[in-house]
């Protein structure tokens, strides 16, 4: 994509609404001026993002995270500037046109770019004579072509080269071409990776392909699956299959339905419970948990009716326990799955089933068969169980585990609690904690806060108040690098003083982060003279007091040498003068 002018950036930055289009991501509800939801850049439970529509930017109180609409979108993308205009360009009909070429050099529109071609490719194969026989496989396991459609399942041919010679020539460069996962390399050239699979394309949650999941249908393959590898678009261990369709009926009914598989999915779907999500071709993970939990505490696991799916449903089980979330389970008769289940009883029945779920510790106890163990079985299982109990961190959550658990197994819960307590601790791996380190500069000292202090009065929209802080301030005055750069965009009486435009003129991350936190602060509820005469009178004392200080060193210093530090006196007299003055 080439670059934008500069005044179509204006008019899809004046056009677009940074309420309406956070809100198709984020749940927020309004509290005074501004807008609050559940961050969707770190995991919380309480919203600490808020967004303010009257300087059209967003700013999180826990991750520090801050912008206007077009880096929000960047960042919830993963997108590139000039396709976050594009995106809100179209969404608000504004005609704009990219120079063609260069292309190559973003990497994520490129790799999502050769997704979207796949999935084209593979639907048209679905329903044409060569997808044939994928199509009857589908359809005979019940599935209708309207669902096929909607999800855009599809087939990939027996051929090693059809997607490649679909993507040759596009100017794709090899370096994207092998990130893409959609492809193997060997000495002999570049090859379809898929081939006479049945596709089912993953989707990130904004609607746009990044993955794979392809079945073999024909012949026995011990690999009944291939997915796609991890690429920069996918990371399996929080990309769930469907959420993009499933989101809001999540959060209309306040649960999720968790399944194992793709057809599992899809059967739930099509039978009309849309509330379901898959994870793709991984076990959960606490990154799955801390994705879902920004849609639904309540998550209803519904996996395969055998010992395979009792025990990986234990196992999300905990993971959504130690992630603070309310799991329960729904478990299909022996050797069904959510798929043949649903088709075997209609949607009814399951609906009924998934809305009267167990409790994990019930289901737990029952798959074990906990109460009827005896002897060393009997204590492994209960020390198993107060492991996994001991890492939950919800000190209500565990109590009550133990009650219930100490009444179930007939065992005096101080024993339990013992138990519990002679356990190695393992250590909890909080998802957030790896990853967000806050390198956003934290302004603390008294001249930094004066310097926001009158950077929030000159960024306000009220016009009288700007006039007098500009005429009655000076540049000079801004001594932190940053904040000196946000005083000359305010100062500039040619620029716009729009909170959402200044933004833009900071590209890291982190200066944009902390711009905007600055931009979102009301000024004190002090009359804006007032202000300006206190924090003048700091900035300007500050560097004298600071020489003040220096020189008292060395005057101790020279005292103690036995030398006259009469000149230093002198200078330090003069400067409490300067300072009385001020
Ligand atoms: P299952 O073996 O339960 O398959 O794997 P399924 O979903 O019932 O598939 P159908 O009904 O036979 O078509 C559940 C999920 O585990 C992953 C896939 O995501 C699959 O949907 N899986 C399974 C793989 O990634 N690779 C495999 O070889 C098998
Ligand atoms: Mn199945």
């Amino acid at each position: 994509m080439g670059k934008i002018p500069q005044d179509i950036v204006d008019r899809v930055r004046d056009a677009a609404d940074i309420l309406d289009v956070v809100s198709q991501y984020v749940d927020l509800k309004q509290r005074g001026a501004n807008y609050f939801g559940l961050c969707p850049f770190h995991g919380e439970k309480t919203p600490s993002f808020s967004v303010a529509p009257a300087k059209q930017i967003y700013h999180c109180f826990g991750c520090s995270s801050g912008g206007n609409v077009f880096s929000f979108l960047m960042e919830y993308q993963k997108i590139t500037f000039p396709e976050a205009i594009k995106i809100l360009a179209d969404r608000y009909s504004i005609p704009i046109q990219f120079e063609e070429g260069n292309s190559g050099s973003e990497l994520y529109s490129s790799l999502y770019e050769l997704h979207t071609i796949a999935v084209k490719l593979f639907q048209d194969n679905l329903f044409s004579q060569r997808g044939k026989s994928a199509l009857t496989y589908l359809t005979d396991r019940g599935l209708t072509e309207d669902i096929l459609k909607q999800f855009k399942v599809g087939f990939a041919m027996d051929s090693w080269d059809q997607l490649v010679k679909q993507c040759t020539g596009k100017g794709f460069t090899k370096s994207h071409i092998n990130q893409s996962g959609l492809f193997t390399q060997s000495e002999k050239g570049t090859f379809d990776r898929f081939r006479s699979r049945i596709m089912f394309p993953i989707h990130h949650p904004s609607g746009k392909p990044i993955a794979f999941g392809g079945r073999i249908f024909k012949v026995d393959d011990p690999a009944k699956y291939l997915n796609s590898p991890e690429t920069p678009l996918y990371k399996k261990s929080d990309v769930f299959y469907g959420l993009q369709a499933s989101r809001d009926a999540i959060r209309k009914t306040g649960y999720a339905v968790l399944v194992e598989g793709y057809m599992d999915f899809l059967q739930l779907y099509q039978a009309g419970i849309h509330q379901v999500v898959a994870v793709s071709g991984t076990a959960f993970t606490p990154r799955h948990a801390l994705a879902l939990s920004r849609i639904t505490q309540k998550v209803v696991l519904f996996f395969d009716g055998d010992k395979a799916g009792g025990k990986a449903a234990i196992r999300a089980g905990w993971v959504l326990l130690k992630a603070g979330m309310e799991p329960t389970i729904v478990c299909p008769p022996t050797d069904q799955d959510p798929d043949d289940w649903v088709r075997d009883k209609g949607r009814n029945d399951v609906l009924s089933a998934i809305e009267s779920p167990t409790s994990i510790l019930d289901f737990h106890l029952e798959f074990h068969r906990g109460p009827s163990l005896e002897g060393a079985d009997r204590r492994q299982y209960i020390l198993d169980l107060m492991r996994e109990i001991r890492n939950i961190q919800d000190g209500i959550v565990r109590n009550d585990l133990v009650r219930i658990l100490s009444e179930k197994l007939i065992v005096d819960e101080h024993d339990l609690i013992r138990v519990m307590k002679s356990q190695r601790i393992n250590p909890v791996q909080n998802p957030d904690q790896t990853e967000q380190r806050d390198e956003t500069p934290k302004f603390t000292s008294t001249v930094d806060r004066a310097q926001i202090e009158l950077l929030q009065l000159l960024a306000l929209e009220k016009d009288t108040t700007r006039k007098y802080v500009r005429e009655n301030v000076s540049l000079a005055l801004f001594t932190t690098p940053l904040l000196k750069k946000v005083a000359e965009f305010l100062l500039d009486k040619k620029l716009s003083v729009e909170s959402s435009v200044i933004i833009e003129y900071f590209q890291d991350k982190h200066e944009r982060d902390s711009v905007a936190q600055i931009l979102f602060a009301d000024p004190k509820n002090i009359p804006p003279e007032q202000i300006v005469s206190d924090c003048k009178k700091i900035l300007k004392s500050m560097p004298l007091k600071e020489k003040i200080h220096l020189l008292r060193i060395q005057i101790r210093e020279k005292e103690s040498h036995g030398e006259n530090p009469q000149e230093e006196l002198d200078e330090v007299i003069l400067l409490r003068q300067e300072l009385n003055e001020i």
